[in-house]
């Protein structure tokens, strides 16, 4: 099965898919490595797998609406199974979302449905929660509301900082987004409705 991972900036998610694919833990073809921002080290990492990415530069296009349809060409050009948005920090349009619904996962840095939206680890400390983590879901019209497929936690320690406990969320973050995506390209994972199910079984 072929997947295209969508980037905007380290690209440590997309190393963790491209290490599993090599090392024969994910059963897909990564088909391409698409960027919105030209400068990403994500394009980097792609080339170091042998992976020529492409750049797809928002800033260029009049509108939200116009990347998206140019976005949807590039990525339909190459016929995936799946859509793997990998740290691709767009808001996405509803035609955009509606086109690729049931086929395009995302992988945010929370324990959905805490804290949607940006500056995840900060939010979670600020509150004094004792666990946070990350989660894969489908992507659906609603930012990060989409039905989760899988999610990982680590505890919250005293003196932890955004930094830290970032990077802390990413480790589990590159073992989730691996399995999510093998249980997809083997046809287990579904968007069924409003819920996710592996196996049939309501996730
Ligand atoms: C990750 O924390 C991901 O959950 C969020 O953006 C970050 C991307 O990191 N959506 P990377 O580019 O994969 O290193």
């Amino acid at each position: 099965p072929r997947i295209v991972v969508l980037v905007s900036g380290e690209g440590s998610n997309l190393e963790a898919i491209l290490d599993a694919v090599r090392d024969g833990r994910l059963q897909a073809r990564v088909a391409a490595v698409i960027s919105n921002r030209p400068e990403a080290n994500a394009l980097r990492r792609a080339a170091g797998h042998g992976i020529a990415g492409e750049a797809l530069d928002h800033r260029a296009y009049v509108s939200r609406e116009a990347f998206d349809e140019a976005l949807a060409r590039a990525i339909d050009a190459h016929r995936p199974e799946l859509v793997v948005l990998a740290g691709f920090m767009r808001i996405l349009t509803p035609a955009f979302v509606n086109h690729y619904l049931g086929r395009m996962l995302n992988i945010h840095p929370s324990l959905l449905p805490a804290y949607p939206g940006l500056h995840t680890h900060a939010r979670a400390l600020a509150d004094g929660a004792e666990r946070h983590g990350a989660s894969v879901h489908f992507v659906t019209a609603e930012l990060d509301g989409g039905p989760v497929v899988l999610q990982g936690w680590v505890p919250i320690r005293t003196g932890d900082t955004p930094e830290n406990l970032a990077s802390r969320v990413l480790e589990v973050e590159h073992c989730l987004y691996p399995l999510a995506i093998g249980w997809f390209v083997a046809g287990r994972l579904r968007l069924d409705g409003k819920r996710a199910t592996l196996d049939g079984i309501p996730l």
